[in-house]
């Protein structure tokens, strides 16, 4: 039973953002069945990894559409996307304490933050989709720049 259900109803009308999404559904989904099936510390902390790496690829997608465009709410928007990378990396944290309730609820928090951020303040940034247009025919060089960092990281 997945976390996190996919709806139409979040897509944004931006590709790249919209499959970015997905696929942050889908990763968290696989720790999810990960932590449910008990896997062993090095298979789960693998996927703790990837969605750390997938959230770190996409919100350098979103952040290079918002400085590009002078959006002006980009630092309250950086600093959710540094919770939730902060919120991720706690459940390393918890993996060794068997506390888990507590990581369960945390699943569940972080999958009610992707929903709630993605139609409150993602869908803002395309709001004003025309200001984006040129950028959006970009979107190949942003999906780049972003996996070169996500790569680093
Ligand atoms: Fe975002
Ligand atoms: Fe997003």
């Amino acid at each position: 039973m997945p976390i996190i259900q996919w709806s139409d109803d979040y897509a944004l009308g931006i590709e790249i953002i919209d499959n970015q999404h997905k696929k942050i559904f889908d990763t968290l989904n696989k720790l999810y069945d990960s932590f449910i099936n008990g896997d062993g510390d090095k298979k789960y902390n693998r996927s703790i990894e990837r969605l750390l790496s997938i959230s770190a690829h996409h919100f350098s997608t979103e952040e290079g559409l918002m400085r590009d465009s002078g959006y002006s709410e980009y630092f309250d928007h950086l600093q959710e996307h540094k919770l939730f990378t902060w919120q991720v990396s706690q459940l390393q944290d918890i993996v060794g304490t068997a506390k888990k309730e507590h990581t369960k609820e945390l699943m569940e928090y972080l999958s009610n933050w992707i929903i709630n951020h993605e139609i409150v303040k993602d869908s803002k940034i395309v709001v004003k989709r025309e200001q984006f247009s040129p950028l959006l025919d970009m979107s190949p060089i942003y999906d780049k720049q972003a996996s070169v960092i996500a790569a680093e990281t």
